[in-house]
């Protein structure tokens, strides 16, 4: 499952245009919102992410949401930015770690574009959102909470699009796994097309 090949640099001429989202999830910490902005700045597409987006269109930030309203509100604002808000293509975009645990969020998202998902081993992610604002890990114990959420989830993101696994790669070599699977990918549908 892992993708670790380095490859060329996307050409020029490739534009946005017409092209099929690249839409990034996994788990907190995985670096889906990191590496997504690093892709749309050299792929010269624009970014999008789930979460800054419900942020923008409730004016709250997610952690008032979960706190206020519950993480069932924060989920039916998730399926809305999919449903509704979502580019109908050529962006990059970052995903919330939990938006899987939604029923048919799998095909849903896979249908609006070519799906990456990041994986990395439970201490990496501690070690990555240890300094972050994540309502589901303001907990005793984050790195606990971590792989009761990974095993529980993880079934559905093994599902869901293309697996690579982030532990270790800096973020231009994930870009280049992602470019390489995204290129594959979109040939494949191009190739089912004909
Ligand atoms: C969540 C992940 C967060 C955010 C919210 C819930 C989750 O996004 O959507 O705190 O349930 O895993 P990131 O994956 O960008 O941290």
């Amino acid at each position: 499952m892992p993708e670790r090949v380095c490859i060329e640099p996307m050409q020029k001429r490739e534009t946005s245009v017409g092209q099929p989202n690249l839409i990034l999830t996994g788990f907190m910490g995985t670096g889906k919102s990191s590496v997504g902005r690093l892709i749309a700045r050299l792929w010269r597409r624009p970014f999008f992410d789930t979460d800054k987006e419900i942020e923008t269109r409730t004016r709250r930030k997610i952690s008032s949401i979960f706190a206020e309203d519950g993480e069932a509100a924060f989920r039916a604002l998730e399926q809305r930015c999919v449903d509704e808000w979502l580019p109908k293509n050529g962006a990059v975009i970052a995903t919330g770690g939990g938006i899987l645990t939604s029923p048919g969020m799998r095909e849903k998202l896979r249908s609006r574009g070519v799906v990456v998902t990041l994986f990395a081993s439970p201490e990496t992610i501690y070690a990555r959102t240890r300094t972050g604002d994540r309502p589901l890990l303001k907990t005793e114990n984050p790195l606990e909470k971590i792989r009761e959420l990974l095993a529980r989830r993880e079934p559905e993101y093994k599902r869901c699009g293309v697996g690579v696994l982030t532990d270790g790669l800096s973020r231009a070599e994930l870009e280049k796994s992602i470019r390489r699977i995204y290129r594959r990918e979109t040939l494949a549908g191009t190739r089912e097309k004909n």
